[in-house]
């Protein structure tokens, strides 16, 4: 992902500096990198934040969570890498994402919205302010493969053809 390094901004939490830069911009939350410390804040705009966090101590395959500012809506993450595309998706991500749905079924999670990141060869979700206890794991991450497997496929037809 491309950062734009203009972009600083400063965090003081909890008397804990971090220099960072806007990640991303959503209809919920801004999203800061901080590479010193290789973590994420992620402002909301509502409390949907505390989701976020149940789901993150409950799962292992989430991002760890760090720190909490309650006040300002404030969750600090372990960064868990770039978004999964077929440029860096490792050889076994099917058993890693047979083994996310197996994780996300015995916790009663049903992973709406989740997106998928990569960092030395492990995956991990993200994004976990709208799961909800329940059952529709199977179909989010059945479609979450068929995209990856799709890319993955166009993309080396592509190669051929050059
Ligand atoms: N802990 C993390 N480690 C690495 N990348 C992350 C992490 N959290 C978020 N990201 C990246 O930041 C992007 C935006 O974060 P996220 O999807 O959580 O919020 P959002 O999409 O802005 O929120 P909304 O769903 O409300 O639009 C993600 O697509 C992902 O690439
Ligand atoms: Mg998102």
């Amino acid at each position: 992902m491309q950062i734009d390094k203009s972009k600083k901004v400063v965090f003081n939490i909890d008397g804990q500096i971090y220099s960072t830069y806007k990640y991303s911009s959503g209809m919920n939350t801004d999203v800061y990198h901080c590479p010193d410390n290789d973590v994420m804040i992620k402002q909301y705009k509502n409390k949907s934040f505390l989701d976020e966090i149940k789901w993150c101590h409950i799962l292992s395959c989430a991002p760890a969570v760090v720190g909490i500012d309650t006040e300002r809506n404030i969750v600090i993450q372990e960064f868990v890498g770039e978004p999964l595309t077929y440029k860096n998706v490792p050889d076994n991500y099917k058993l890693q994402i047979a083994n996310i749905k197996q994780e996300l079924i015995d916790a009663g999670c049903n992973g709406e919205d989740i997106e998928f990141c990569v960092k030395d060869g492990k995956i991990k979700i993200v994004d976990l302010g709208a799961c909800r206890d329940g059952d529709k794991v199977e179909r989010r991450l059945y479609d979450a493969l068929c995209d990856l497997e799709k890319s993955i496929i166009q993309h080396s037809e592509g190669k051929e053809i050059t």
